[in-house]
């Protein structure tokens, strides 16, 4: 009953949000390193607003991130204290590949991951790995257009090849591309995509996602080549699109946004595009170009696992209204729900929906990768927050996980909690925005001295973990 006993808990991260130091031990400039605080952040990760360098009017939270480049065995430590049994992280692809082009890779960039790894198997933590998180060397996209150009695959073959060549034996699960379907609502962010005048966006987004995709399939394949015994997922922003009522046209319209959120998914787990995308791209006139030879990639090399984060379920509505934040995504408020500080509706029901539909999708297992509360903390003077709406909103949900598992029998390999340390906000560029077990001593403007402190649910997901997920209630302490 309930978790297996080697089931996967731990935390997440991603290095753009974390790491720092961008310009160290040979690292080139990526388009994550550019994306500023403040309100032209919004334009710029959805490729609407050309911006590609640094400047004197904007704050970068990239730049120093948690520092997390110089500080992650002391992070690692913690997260061993907790009884972590895996860490997702990320690779930041210019410390490999500074231009992204080059035919060797930086060793520098590589020794590092190697060391956080060695690090992470000394207190018996298997490392989860991302191969892109929202990150693309800043040269690809001023010399290629970034994933509008198909050389891209090769780029990020050599990436991969690098990397599983270098890590086989210390690094068995990997995910291909963070949240791929993000590609849809913030092209600029992962795909490294900047508009041009007239183009028809649509077009430019679904061909750039094509490349991803055959990339990821390639992916796939090396890492098998290299090493069997590597698990590789793909990795999608899920929450299920529920109908506002149960009229017919608010129903089909969740049914239209669910295939839209699924469709890049439905494509790395099934191995070929559905009808209902391509009937699109026909009714639309997206002229999107497909080879023979991306076909059988596709189809040779689908994915092992399904991964996904869940933050809030959605609501679609034939005719709109109100609409609502929500991870970057707009939905309909629903009326039944509270909501976060920022506006995500919590839905730990929902929770158990999404992991059921994608069970029953795709008839492969599960990670959840991302779930967690984005709050504002207000630490003593100990740098201790008392976190309870944290410790709530993860219960509650850790509960319909386990319900999802045993009442629903889904297939479910772990869960990485979103943010395990506070880290800057990949939407809004926010530290303020936190999701941590442990607290960092830095605000939205760069103040603070980067101490690491643990909150409350230190000490409850620690329990969590201990108990096997059957304990979620807050422990004495
Ligand atoms: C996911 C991303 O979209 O949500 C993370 O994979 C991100 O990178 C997380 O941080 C939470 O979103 P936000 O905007 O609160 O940081």
């Amino acid at each position: 009953m309930g978790f297996k006993k080697d089931f996967l808990w731990g935390g997440a991260t991603a290095a753009n949000q974390c790491e720092g130091a961008i310009d160290v031990d040979g690292r080139g400039l990526a388009n994550v390193d550019v994306v500023p605080l403040g309100k032209d952040r919004l334009p710029i990760i959805t490729g609407k607003m050309k911006h590609l360098a640094f400047d004197e009017e904007h704050f970068y939270p990239a730049k120093v991130g948690i520092d997390f480049y110089h500080r992650y065995k002391e992070d690692i430590a913690l997260f061993a204290e907790m009884g972590f049994k895996t860490f997702r992280l990320s690779i930041a692809w210019s410390r490999i590949f500074p231009n992204g082009d080059e035919t060797t890779p930086n060793e520098e960039g590589l020794k590092f991951y190697e060391e956080m790894f060695k690090e992470c198997k000394k207190y018996g933590i298997e490392p989860l790995v991302t191969i892109t998180h929202f990150d693309c060397p800043i040269h690809l996209i001023k010399e290629y257009g970034g994933w509008r150009n198909k050389k891209m695959v090769e780029f990020y073959q050599n990436l991969v090849t690098a990397i599983a060549k270098r890590y086989k034996g210390l690094v068995k699960y990997w995910l291909t591309f963070n949240e791929i379907n993000m590609i849809l609502h913030a092209p600029f962010m992962g795909a490294g995509i900047v508009f041009e005048e007239g183009e028809n966006e649509e077009e430019v987004k679904y061909q750039a996602a094509h490349h991803e995709l055959v990339a990821s399939a390639e992916a796939t394949r090396i890492l098998h080549e290299v090493d069997p015994e590597n698990k590789v997922g793909c990795m999608m922003a899920a929450g299920d699109y529920y109908a506002y009522e149960c009229k017919p046209e608010d129903v089909f319209e969740s049914m239209k946004e669910n295939r839209h959120n699924l469709s890049l998914i439905d494509i790395q787990a099934r191995g070929y595009y559905p009808n209902y995308l391509l009937k699109e791209f026909e009714q639309k006139g997206l002229n999107i170009e497909i080879t023979e030879e991306d076909k059988k990639v596709l189809k040779a090399h689908t994915v092992d696992f399904i991964s996904f984060s869940y933050y809030a379920s959605r609501v679609a509505r034939a005719e709109k209204e109100e609409l609502t934040a929500g991870n970057i995504f707009e939905s309909v408020k629903n009326p039944h729900l509270e909501a976060s500080e920022w506006g995500w509706q919590i839905d730990p029901l929902g929770f158990r929906i999404t992991l059921n539909t994608l069970w029953d999708r795709y008839q492969k297992p599960l990670f959840v990768v991302e779930n967690g509360l984005g709050a504002v903390d207000t630490p003593d003077e100990n740098g201790y927050v008392a976190d309870d709406y944290r410790i709530d909103y993860m219960a509650r949900h850790i509960e319909a996980m386990r319900d999802a598992v045993e009442k629903d029998g889904v297939e479910l390999w772990g869960y990485t909690s979103w943010g395990c340390i506070d880290l800057v906000s990949a939407g809004t560029g926010e530290m303020k925005k936190r999701y941590g077990f442990i607290y960092v001593d830095r605000d939205n403007e760069g103040n603070g001295t980067l101490a690491r402190s643990k909150k409350k649910s230190f000490y409850w997901y620690k329990n969590v973990i201990a108990t096997n997920g059957e304990d979620v209630a807050m422990p004495e302490i």
